[in-house]
């Protein structure tokens, strides 16, 4: 990737790691992270089943503890082992967390360090890194990827996953990418079908390595631009709905963009591309 690295504010802490990072507004809402609670368990969930213990971290969660208590239910559904740790950079806010904590769940103060034993199998930071700067993001998933599982060519295991993106405050648009611990993989876009104009409306949920991107010369902004012109072509099956219209677009867009899921996926509003495709120029 092409973003610069910067470095990275370090607050004191009681604790012998510093923390990493800076508090920002703790906006939350429930029920806001579905789409990206639901890939995960989708796309990550045999990873977690076959780890013994398999630790997850909601790096971020805000001013209240609702986007870990739903990771957590979510997880277990396809993995009943999976413990969450929810980590917050204010501690007003771990405290007005702890109440909620309960078996598999805890809540730690801290930041990109990631203060939990050993290397989690996931990180998901949503709505975080959208209020850093641009220049910031590389170094941030650099530390993150440092911290993830690693991958285990003896058990086919592809190692940890982070996942960072961006969502309104609804979740009704939501823009992540995920990396593995050698870096970016893939690009999501998820979105409420009902009430998508065109696909270029998830613009404004880019994450901060690509929303400043989204002009000509771009990939990000040619890719928006083909899936604009897929969606207005597939105006006839509108009369099916959203939804068959949605999947007629992906799959012409994948003619000429490297997308790499497939129906069951697209179906809920979804498509993935690898991140190759999408990563800023220059
Ligand atoms: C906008 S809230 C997002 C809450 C939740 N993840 C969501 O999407 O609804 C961002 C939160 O991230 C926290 N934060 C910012 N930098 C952090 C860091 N380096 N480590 C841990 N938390 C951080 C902020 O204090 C804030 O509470």
């Amino acid at each position: 990737m092409t973003v610069r690295a910067a470095a990275l504010p370090r607050l004191p802490s009681s604790g012998r790691t510093p923390v990493v990072g800076t508090v920002t507004r703790g906006t939350t809402n429930p029920n806001r992270l579905r789409r990206m609670d639901r890939w995960i368990a989708a796309v990550h969930g045999a990873e977690l089943r076959r780890a013994e213990h398999p630790v997850t971290v909601d790096l971020g969660y805000g001013a209240a503890p609702w986007t870990a208590v739903e990771l957590l239910h979510r997880l277990r559904s396809v993995a009943p082992r999976t413990h969450v740790v929810g980590v917050e950079i204010e501690p007003a806010r771990v405290a007005a967390a702890r109440p909620y904590e309960r078996e598999g769940l805890v809540f730690r103060h801290g930041g990109f360090e990631v203060p939990v034993p050993g290397r989690p199998l996931l990180v998901r930071a949503a709505n975080v890194l959208r209020q850093y700067d641009e220049a910031e993001v590389a170094a941030v998933w650099q530390r993150l990827c440092a911290r993830l599982a690693p991958a285990d060519p003896a058990t086919g295991s592809r190692g940890g996953l982070l996942v960072e993106g961006t969502c309104d405050e609804i979740g009704r648009r939501h823009v992540w990418v995920a990396l593995g611990p050698e870096g970016p993989r893939t690009v999501t876009f998820a979105t409420r079908l009902g009430s998508l104009e065109r696909p270029s409306d998830l613009a404004e949920r880019l994450p901060k390595a690509l929303i400043h991107r989204n002009v000509p010369g771009e990939p990000v902004h040619a890719f928006l631009r083909d899936f604009d012109r897929a969606w207005a072509a597939a105006a006839p099956y509108a009369s099916y709905g959203a939804r068959q219209r949605w999947i007629r677009a992906v799959r012409d867009l994948a003619a000429h963009w490297p997308v790499t899921d497939g129906p069951v996926r697209w179906r809920q509003g979804e498509v993935t591309v690898r991140w190759e495709a999408l990563a800023p120029r220059g």
